[in-house]
């Protein structure tokens, strides 16, 4: 009888306690054994409270998204400006999140006519392409875990190394360094940033291996011949900028051949598209929210699924709001591709992500 009260007392108080239990708050950060990381803006982390504290409250990884490229940090030869990216770095160290350094050296220029312009023989432009990289890599020296030191560097049509400029496409054109410096600039540039920073991780970042099997072989043999020869390499980012009707099997594809390397993988600039087609007007229906939701739990629970635990460096979503994404801000499309509104609400693709971290 005693035994009996007793048991009756610890059950009624253990309900007690389940009832009065305040549940924790769920947060990406919270949930994820691995980094979830964002695309930083600097002015919007500079003007918007609600944007800080988003990225405050649900990510442990921050890349900036333009600050420390090349057009930002230097904008003529003999001038670099750490402005923007220094006050990205303060933000993130002072709340002990990891900074993924975006990028060494791209293939991309917009506009920097100093770099198309410079005139020298292929060793000084080495040099110049070196005391870029050691220059920036050297100021972050310790407060960085990771670069991306080079970026798309395969072609979009074959797969193979941009050299010449063949279509007239800012997306598949040649690279600039490949002719100055050499088809080897590649390895070079890995091996100068690592002197400058050994404790970094160094990353190749690219797009399209969800698409292209050829980029996917080229990335392979990249990180083959890179290990032969002793070039320091230790990840690959797979930037993933995707849509609703994109292939589930090419992104499996993609992460399964990738995982093969042993490197660490970093699902490096994720955003799911859903006017990939440009439609004006577009209503953003139900039932296409519902098939956003489905791919952002299908990558995350992918990335999971096929990329062993200690290969799993993480994934990092392009930006935080819809607003913020730049595909509504640099390929002018309407578009929500992101995890939060523009009022920085959590969307139902929040959820996606969210499950797709649970299942
Ligand atoms: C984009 C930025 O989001 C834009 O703001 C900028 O004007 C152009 O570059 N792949 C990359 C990123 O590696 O650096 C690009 O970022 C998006 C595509």
């Amino acid at each position: 009888m005693r035994f009996r009260v007793i048991f009756i007392l610890l059950l009624s108080l253990a309900t007690c306690k389940k009832e009065n239990a305040v549940t924790e708050p769920e947060f990406l950060k919270s949930t994820a054994l691995f980094p979830i990381g964002a695309a930083i803006d600097y002015g919007r982390l500079k003007n918007s409270s609600l944007y800080k504290k988003t990225v405050t409250d649900e990510y442990t990884s921050i890349t900036p998204e333009n600050a420390m490229k090349w057009f930002t940090i230097h904008p003529s030869k003999d001038k670099f400006d750490f402005t923007e990216a220094d006050y990205i770095v303060d933000f993130s160290l002072s709340e002990h999140n990891r900074i993924h350094g975006h990028t060494l050296l791209w293939y991309f220029f917009q506009d920097i006519e100093w770099v198309k312009n410079f005139v020298g023989d292929s060793a000084q432009w080495e040099q110049m392409i070196k005391n870029h990289i050691q220059t920036e890599v050297s100021h972050f020296k310790g407060k960085i875990s990771s670069w991306d030191v080079v970026n798309e560097a395969f072609r979009d049509d074959d797969g193979s190394l941009r050299v010449e400029d063949r279509n007239p496409s800012i997306f598949d054109d040649g690279s600039i360094f490949a002719r100055k410096v050499g088809r080897d600039y590649i390895a070079r540039a890995f091996q100068y940033a690592h002197e400058a920073d050994p404790d970094a991780l160094l990353f190749y970042n690219e797009y399209g291996q969800e698409w292209s099997t050829e980029k996917i072989q080229s990335i392979l043999a990249m990180v083959t011949d890179f290990k032969k020869r002793s070039v320091p390499i230790h990840g690959l980012g797979i930037q993933l900028h995707t849509d609703i009707n994109a292939s589930t099997s090419g992104i499996e594809n993609a992460l399964r051949e990738l995982a093969t390397t042993g490197l660490k993988i970093h699902i490096s600039e994720l955003d799911i598209s859903v006017n990939p087609k440009s439609n004006s007007p577009f209503d953003y229906t139900d039932n296409i929210k519902q098939l956003q939701y489905n791919k952002y739990k299908f990558i995350v629970s992918a990335y999971r699924r096929i990329i062993p635990a200690d290969q799993q460096y993480g994934i990092t979503t392009w930006n935080v709001g819809d607003a913020d994404s730049w595909i509504r801000g640099y390929l002018k499309r309407t578009d929500y591709p992101l995890l939060f509104d523009d009022s920085y609400q959590r969307k139902k693709t929040y959820q996606g992500f969210l499950d797709g971290l649970k299942n």
